[in-house]
């Protein structure tokens, strides 16, 4: 759809981008929201392996649709911008800032969050780490750490490198405190409980090497 500027100014950016969004997963009706009615979507989420369908205006964030649709409120909502890594979750696998992307983008795709990593009664050897090495002070940041190593655990064993790993040529490269700190950058921890967190990765990724 040509979207022209003075077609943006006139409807507002936000109508134009439910306009390109909503053929994606199944348009619905809309609600009314006071005066206006806003367009919804529905959309199947599969969540912790338990599947989902809800209908959303096509603007929720898939952290949105985690907490305030599912009640999953394990991931944070840090600074919503993409800046903090609170939000972090696993989508198939491969860890993503929520706030950062649409419900509706995500149809049928498995996301894992941080109520769904333990193995029943049974801690993800990260959980267990991060208790065992005080990986933590208030705890605000620690699922969207928990779930970042997790990705992060997995890009290391697939062989990625990061800006500080020395030999771009080596298959895999060693996980040094250096390739820890660097590739989970991406999360902040405003209690700087910095060197355990560091610590519980290193003895994570030592028990499932
Ligand atoms: S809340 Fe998503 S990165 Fe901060
Ligand atoms: S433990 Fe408080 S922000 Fe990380």
């Amino acid at each position: 759809m040509p979207v022209g500027r003075r077609a943006v100014l006139g409807t507002g950016t936000a109508a134009v981008f439910i306009a390109g969004v909503a053929p994606g997963p199944d348009a619905a009706a809309g609600e009314t929201r006071g005066e206006a009615t806003v367009a919804t979507v529905t959309v199947e989420l599969h969540v912790n392996g338990a599947s989902h369908r809800l209908t959303l205006d096509p603007r929720t964030t898939l952290l949105d649709a985690l907490r305030e649709h599912l009640a999953l409120t394990g991931s944070k909502k840090g600074c919503d911008h993409g800046q903090c890594g609170a939000c972090t979750v696993l989508l198939d696998g491969r860890r993503i800032n929520a706030c950062l992307t649409l419900a509706v983008l995500h149809d049928g795709q498995p996301v894992t969050t941080i109520e769904g990593l333990a193995d029943g009664e049974t801690l993800h050897p990260l959980q267990a780490a991060f208790i065992e090495h005080d990986g933590f002070q208030c705890g605000y940041c620690t699922s969207g750490q928990i779930c970042s190593a997790a990705g992060m655990l997995e890009e290391s064993r697939a062989g990625m490198p990061s800006f500080v790993t020395a030999d771009l040529a080596e298959p895999q490269p060693p996980l040094t405190d250096d390739e820890i700190r660097e590739r989970m950058s991406g999360n902040i921890c405003r209690c700087a409980a910095y060197p355990n967190i560091v610590a519980a990765i290193r003895k994570a990724a030592e028990i499932r090497a």
